[in-house]
């Protein structure tokens, strides 16, 4: 969805471009916000902001000042008093586009208008971005200076869907780290929490009517070599035999979580999974499974299915009821992912209902099964939502896809009418490796898919046609957990990947500019330090990056450089090209190190940025001290014209 009304300023402003250009006079750096608004003017001053504070505001927006409040008194040391015609005023203008917000900040003082409660809230968390990153501080400063540039923001977001996904149920996730991963996503404007609270290894929910679901299925007996995802001498894969841990949420923890969501605008989605992925909640009720036995493989893929009798379809009812009394929100996510269809083959039971029901398959049965939850849904107001798989039969009407193997199929998803949410396994996999560094890994899958991928996905698939791109809700980042085992590893992954959704999921797409946000993020991580995030440190901005437009199917060979902005002493160094959007890559075959003119370094291997991470890594030795060197990449041939990458360089470990 995009806002016509507001228009999109660049990031630096023309004339302060222009005096950069001509006199090598510094631009004045970006205000740090992450995500970039639509619409950005800076006044001349600033505004000294007072230590008692007064905040005007009316009833409705009482959670928004309070939000407000709570980070000026806990991280600024200010003391907050309401009262009219105070000095940071809040209020609703319906002139504005959903979720949108105008910020003003002068001389009398600060202005937000939001169009709901919500962009409100999103006003409230650009202001706070303009203030010192102590603002984020848990405990009670001292108060500290606080001025503020004179700005004019109007802002809203490009996409409704701007989600993170978490797996409790791999490994479970304290409820503490669930209300921290919440408070951080709402700093970055994120309103959509997918909770992943069931799957063969754990049963995370209690539901009052079948105990053993958390009794028996809390934690199926899973065992990932590497427990430890920083122990790398040990091969990264996983398998299952060893009960590691625990843990579930009582309906009283998810009543906290979801009014916590609530007041900072984040809907909780929580995800019921059927048919399959289904090992947890089958060994504490047999009864419901196609075999009607306990379940006996003990893996991620294991092929025990709920059956589709009468009883198994009313004890899935059953969950969905409790489900929907403790999540209010509209979307009830069914799974339907990786459901192997053996059992389903093999049951004269199920044969026979395939028959019966006119159906020609067992992903037609599997279509029929989600039909009937999406109308038991329905009946209470709520949309039902699946992974891609459920596409494989037939969907009702309504139904929201999202589409994890193929953004090809998530734009024919789109283009037959139904809404999708973009979670592409790569860029939106945060379980996916950050760099080529296996020392880097925390997770599970290959890679690497970097910040810039992330931040270069593009949410507006090309193939959807114009009248049916309302049905691209957004995007969502996808946090598995199988080798997330703390959450500190989860925070690990996810940050600062998840600031770059933030901004592609919100900034319109003709605003976004990596180099910029590279800029911002650097101040943003002192947010983070704050929030006390284990985020992965910054890597200094790569030295040599290639775009589409910078180079051309024609030319047999590409040579890219750049400066390596930092200064080099005797050892190993590494150059590593790295594919980060696009349907093709680049073939290198020599890297070299130039000092005055001169070659001082050189690795000459073909390599692929596209695959085999370590045929990519490029050593240049170093021999002698070097201030300030230019590293030279050089590809003999590529492939396609929408390739995108950049040549990391750093120290080898
Ligand atoms: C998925 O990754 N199986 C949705």
């Amino acid at each position: 969805m995009k806002h016509p009304a507001i228009s999109i300023q660049p990031i630096v402003r023309p004339l302060l471009l222009l005096l950069t250009l001509t006199c090598s006079v510094p631009a004045a750096d970006p205000l740090p916000l992450i995500p970039w608004p639509q619409s950005v003017k800076e006044g001349e001053g600033r505004y000294r902001f007072p230590e008692d504070v007064s905040i005007s505001s009316p009833a409705e927006l009482r959670n928004e000042a309070s939000q407000l409040t709570r980070r000026l008194t806990t991280g600024l040391g200010r003391r907050i008093k309401a009262a009219a015609g105070g000095r940071i005023r809040l209020g609703i203008s319906t002139a504005l586009p959903p979720e949108g917000y105008r910020l003003v900040v002068d001389g009398k003082g600060i202005s937000i208008e939001g169009r709901d409660p919500a962009g409100v809230f999103y006003g409230v968390q650009t202001l706070l971005q303009l203030m010192p990153p102590a603002v984020y501080a848990s405990t009670t400063a001292a108060p500290v200076p606080v001025e503020i540039p004179y700005v004019t923001i109007g802002d809203a977001p490009a996409k409704e869907w701007r989600g993170v996904m978490l797996d409790s149920a791999r490994h479970f996730m304290p409820k503490e780290f669930v209300l921290k991963l919440l408070d951080v996503m709402a700093v970055h404007k994120m309103n959509r929490f997918h909770w992943h609270l069931v799957d063969s290894e754990g049963w995370r929910l209690e539901i009052k009517k079948y105990p053993k679901l958390v009794q028996v299925g809390q934690d199926q007996p899973a065992w990932y070599p590497g427990e430890d995802p920083t122990d790398h001498s040990i091969k990264v894969n996983y398998h299952y035999g060893t009960f590691h841990g625990g843990g579930f949420y009582t309906q009283e923890d998810v009543r906290e979580v979801v009014a916590y969501a609530a007041e900072r605008h984040i809907v909780i989605m929580p995800e019921i999974e059927f048919p399959a992925h289904a090992m947890a909640m089958l060994t504490a009720y047999p009864e419901y499974s196609t075999t009607g036995k306990v379940p006996v493989a003990k893996s991620n893929h294991s092929p025990d299915l709920i059956n589709v009798d009468e009883k198994s379809i009313a004890f899935l009812k059953d969950i969905l009821d409790e489900t929907m009394a403790l999540f209010p929100g509209k979307w009830i996510h069914f799974g339907g992912d990786e459901a192997p269809k053996g059992q389903w083959q093999k049951s004269e039971f199920v044969q026979q209902r395939i028959k019966e029901l006119g159906l020609k398959s067992e992903n037609e049965l599997q279509s029929w099964l989600f039909g009937q939850m999406a109308q038991h849904v329905a009946e209470k107001g709520r949309t039902a939502v699946g992974w891609e798989e459920i596409t494989q039969g037939f969907l009702p009407d309504g139904a929201v896809v999202m589409p994890w193997l193929s953004m090809k199929t998530a734009a024919t998803v789109a283009n037959s009418g139904h809404p999708v949410i973009l979670c592409p396994t790569g860029p939106l996999y945060l379980d996916s490796y950050q760099t080529t560094d296996p020392t880097d890994n925390q997770a599970l899958y290959t890679g690497p898919f970097t910040l810039r991928s992330v931040y270069e996905f593009n949410c507006d698939l090309p193939e959807v046609e114009p009248a049916m791109r309302k049905n691209l809700l957004g995007a969502q980042a996808q946090l598995w957990t199988e080798l997330m085992t703390k959450p500190e590893h989860v925070e690990y992954q996810a940050f600062p990947r998840v600031c770059a959704l933030a901004e592609t999921t919100w900034t319109s797409p003709e605003a976004k500019d990596f180099k910029a946000f590279q800029n911002r993020l650097a101040v943003h991580v002192k947010r983070l330090d704050q929030l006390q995030v284990n985020y992965r440190k910054l890597e200094p901005p790569a030295p040599v990056a290639w775009t589409p437009e910078s180079i051309s199917p024609a030319d047999k060979r590409v040579v890219l450089e750049g400066r390596t902005r930092m200064d080099l002493v005797p050892g190993i160094y590494e150059a590593v090209p790295t594919y980060q959007a696009g349907a093709f890559g680049l073939w290198f075959d020599r890297m070299e190190l130039v000092s005055e003119g001169k070659v001082i370094a050189e690795d000459v291997h073909r390599g692929f940025t596209g695959s085999n991470p370590q045929a990519q890594i490029y050593r240049l030795e170093v021999r002698e001290n070097v201030s300030g060197a230019t590293l030279r990449a050089q590809a003999d041939s590529h492939e396609g014209t929408d390739s995108l990458g950049e040549v990391l360089f750093r120290r080898a470990k």
